[in-house]
């Protein structure tokens, strides 16, 4: 189904085939194709989304908005697909590691990757949950939050928006708390106390994490001390409740999460080609949100797996921005034009015609498929005949376009040898207000999208 072809990106601008602009030919006949394959399941909406997570015992200690439910993995192994817990379930973009801790929970054997160190860490200092010396935690959390301020005489990374976020004072203090949590022996206690930390950055600050960026907002910020206080106690409670209800402290089941990339799976996941039941996932959305600026400040504050600050400067963040998934406006490297799906084609050729309000959305859609096609190709890999692929995802809509995702990663799917057997609509979301004034109210399908691997 996909034909290589090499030609240049810039073929995107010189397009030899005519095009018509307004007449959705192809994504018509897309929509016409896929139709006996979708079911809506509006209740499932909740479930896709992170926030009933935020009161969820571990799940919540880190609000990860990007993430889905719990309750969404539970569901689909469970009762979906009813696999028995010695299936070996994958997620590719794990995040703040919601399938991996959900297997961990259910007794099923996880792996995941992410790409971003800080969720790698949220993942796992979550999945270290039955590890921990509660009265150990306890101690260290009254050292730390008795210690006395003093000013560190550090600074933090040099990014534009460290100085919009926080005053001096509650910059400094970010730093004094880092170095004192780096001060503990005991690795699991540093790394407890240090998300802790992190998930504070938030309230402490004068942002907020909605929309494609980091949004400066005017409220007063909380004071530091109360929030990672707050925090603190939470994890702890947690911790206390779920050891009243265990009697045997151990790892139900191994959930591993490392850092890497899923357009070119770490040579360490090969011994696992083949063997994979299950793939519950959510990739990047084509939304332009670009993570690397949502979670900027946590990214300057903490420490990488080497011990060193994960983000030194500006560059640094640049070059993890440029590592993410073509999800966003600044993705690099250009596309290639290898993914030839005419109904790619077909809506990059209708905004051709369209006065964009960045000319760089076209570049992001034909990157994001074909980064999604590498991402399939290694998918396909890692499964078992008949192996079973959950995936979440939502369409977009640009100056009026709309981009069939679910449908379009369906196509490209097929040609690494996985059918699309369902695809359930969970949410319609709205569009933006400029979008509708000037094209109208279109729902955009937000579905999760099942592929199975042929048996054959
Ligand atoms: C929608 S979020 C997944 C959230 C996850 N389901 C959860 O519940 O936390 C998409 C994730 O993809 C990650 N990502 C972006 N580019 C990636 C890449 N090339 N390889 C692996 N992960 C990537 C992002 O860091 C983000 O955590």
């Amino acid at each position: 189904m996909l034909e290589p072809r090499n030609t240049l990106q810039l073929d995107l601008f010189n397009l030899e085939e005519p095009f018509d602009s307004g007449v959705a030919t192809e994504r018509s006949s897309l929509e016409a194709r896929y139709q006996p394959l979708m079911r809506e399941d509006l209740r499932l909406g909740k479930l896709v989304t992170y926030v009933s997570n935020k009161s969820e015992p571990v799940f919540g200690w880190f609000r990860y908005k990007e993430g889905f439910s719990r309750y969404l993995v539970d569901h689909i192994l469970k009762k979906e697909w009813q696999l028995t817990q010695e299936h070996l379930v994958f997620d590719p973009f794990a995040g703040c590691g919601t399938t991996l801790l959900a297997c961990q929970y259910m007794g099923y054997p996880a792996l995941g990757i992410d790409i971003m160190p800080i969720a790698i860490f949220i993942a796992k200092v979550k999945l270290a949950h039955f590890a921990y010396d509660i009265p150990a935690l306890e101690e260290a959390t009254e050292q730390l939050l008795s210690r006395e301020y003093t000013p560190t005489g550090k600074s933090w990374p040099k990014v534009q928006i460290v100085d919009l976020a926080f005053s001096r004072e509650v910059q400094d203090k970010l730093l004094f708390y880092r170095d004192r949590i780096q001060e503990f022996d005991d690795h699991l206690v540093r790394d407890f106390l240090m998300l802790a930390l992190l998930a504070s950055v938030e309230e402490a600050s004068a942002t907020s994490k909605d929309g494609q960026f980091l949004r400066i907002v005017d409220r007063p910020p909380k004071a530091l001390e109360f929030v990672l206080a707050a925090n603190l106690n939470r994890m702890l409670g947690d911790l206390r409740s779920e050891r009243l209800g265990t009697t045997q402290l151990e790892e139900k089941a191994k959930a591993i999460i490392s850092l890497g990339d899923a357009r070119r799976l770490p040579g360490e996941l090969s011994v696992h080609q083949g063997r994979v039941s299950g793939v519950v996932t959510s990739p990047p959305y084509l939304n332009r949100y670009d993570y690397s600026r949502t979670y900027a400040l946590e990214l300057c504050l903490m420490y990488g797996e080497d011990g060193n600050p994960c983000v030194r400067d500006f560059d640094d963040l640049k070059s993890l921005r440029h590592s993410l998934l073509r999800s966003h406006i600044e993705s690099k490297p250009a596309p290639t034009n290898l993914v030839q799906v005419p109904a790619i084609r077909e809506v990059l050729n209708a905004l051709r015609l369209k006065r964009l309000n960045n000319a760089r959305i076209p570049i992001m859609i034909e990157g994001y498929f074909e980064d999604m096609n590498l991402v399939l190709e290694g998918l396909s890999r890692m499964l078992m005949p008949g192996g079973r692929v959950a995936l979440v995802v939502a369409n977009a809509r640009f100056e009026g376009e709309m981009v069939p995702t679910d449908l379009i990663l369906s196509e490209i799917a097929a040609s690494h040898g996985l059918e699309t057997t369902e695809i359930r609509i969970t949410r319609y979301k709205g569009n933006s207000s400029q979008q509708m004034g000037r094209y109208g109210r279109v729902p955009v399908r937000e579905s999760i999208v099942f592929w199975q691997k042929s048996r054959s």
